[in-house]
């Protein structure tokens, strides 16, 4: 039996959040303990959005950064920017032509991200996911750690790839999405706890990054919205303080009940302000971890040069595995 391989990849549109951080970065770093894993900074992607060139320039260096002060291990998996390894790029070609237009025109986020930016439906986003089945077919990826918004993307990766292998011979790996455990606590936006902690969202005061430095970290928090009563308790009716319970639970590693426990007879604001401290002090060693790295530019250098040397041996095998099978002259 081959070992696993694990393929992730995270856009650096936005930098993460703590949500992020909970929901997908954690789990990835856990995963390089278990399996061969690659990861990437999905530059590619980030252009179906208008993007300001040296925004992307800049976050794709702070979260290839980022990945590293997370715990990414660069010696045990390989981590590189997708635009590094132009195999991406010329896979998604091939597997443009085993995708049929009606499996792409009904993604979900394809649907949504039109109706949103109705201005700038341009043909990369409806391709989107042809791209992403290219990241991970390349690698042979069997595990790919996701969120549920890109589940269905994985899905249409399986499609292409047994599509690909029943037209020839078995080929790709059939990948296989991994949500994020049901226990795994889901982080909810400070201003809207009901709603998704989100990059994006136009309610910055909700949203806590990783880099957020600890003063607005703990302004965020103190204004976080909390629900009627006082107490300190996981409840469906009291969605503000069990997302700030489930918050604190995750930076913490407490359980619910102990936290529950620990907090009896204090008020909102005092919960609050322990929370802010709690994910400052986790924060803190790869807040400073990351500005060591993202400083040194011959370091940063350095891995991205090695990452990429990595995944481009993988993925230039498969290239030419698929261009022989395809029926193009190899020379
Ligand atoms: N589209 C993914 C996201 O928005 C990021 C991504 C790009 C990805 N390529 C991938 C995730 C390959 C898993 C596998 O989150």
């Amino acid at each position: 039996m081959p070992e696993n391989i694990v393929f992730s990849a995270i856009k650096p549109t936005n930098l993460p959040t703590i949500g992020n951080y909970i929901g997908a970065i954690k789990n990835m770093v856990a995963m390089q303990e278990t399996y061969n894993c690659l990861y990437s900074v999905a530059d590619l992607h980030c252009i179906t959005v208008n993007m300001e060139p040296a925004k992307l320039r800049s976050n794709t260096l702070d979260m290839f950064s980022l990945y590293v002060a997370c715990g990414i291990d660069t010696e045990k998996s390989i981590l590189f920017v997708q635009s590094h390894v132009s195999a991406h790029a010329e896979l998604t070609w091939i597997l443009n032509c085993f995708t049929q237009f009606g499996e792409a025109k009904r993604m979900t986020q394809f649907k949504e991200k039109s109706k949103k930016n109705p201005d700038n439906i341009n043909v990369g986003l409806f391709d989107y996911p042809v791209l992403m089945a290219a990241d991970i077919l390349l690698y042979g990826a069997s595990l790919v750690p996701v969120g549920k918004d890109q589940k269905q993307h994985v899905e249409l990766a399986r499609t292409i790839a047994e599509r690909f292998n029943n037209r020839y011979t078995p080929t790709f790996e059939v990948p296989e999405p991994v949500l994020p455990t049901k226990g795994a606590a889901k982080i909810g936006s400070l201003a809207d706890p009901t709603a998704k902690m989100g990059k994006t969202d136009e309610n910055a005061s909700g949203t806590v990054f990783i880099l957020d430095t600890p003063d607005e970290i703990m302004r965020k928090f103190k204004r976080a919205v909390t629900d009627s009563g006082h107490e300190i308790i996981s409840h469906p009716d009291k969605p503000g303080i069990s997302n700030l319970i489930n918050i604190y639970c995750a930076f913490t590693s407490k359980s619910v009940a102990d936290t529950e426990k620990e907090f009896e007879g204090r008020d909102y604001a005092y919960f609050k302000e322990k929370v802010g401290e709690a994910v400052i002090e986790s924060l803190l060693p790869i807040q400073k971890r990351y500005k060591e790295i993202r400083a040194d530019k011959r370091l940063l250098d350095e891995l991205m040069i090695n990452g990429a040397q990595k995944a481009d041996r993988i993925a230039r095998r498969t290239l030419d595995k698929v261009y022989r099978k395809i029926g193009f002259c190899r020379v």
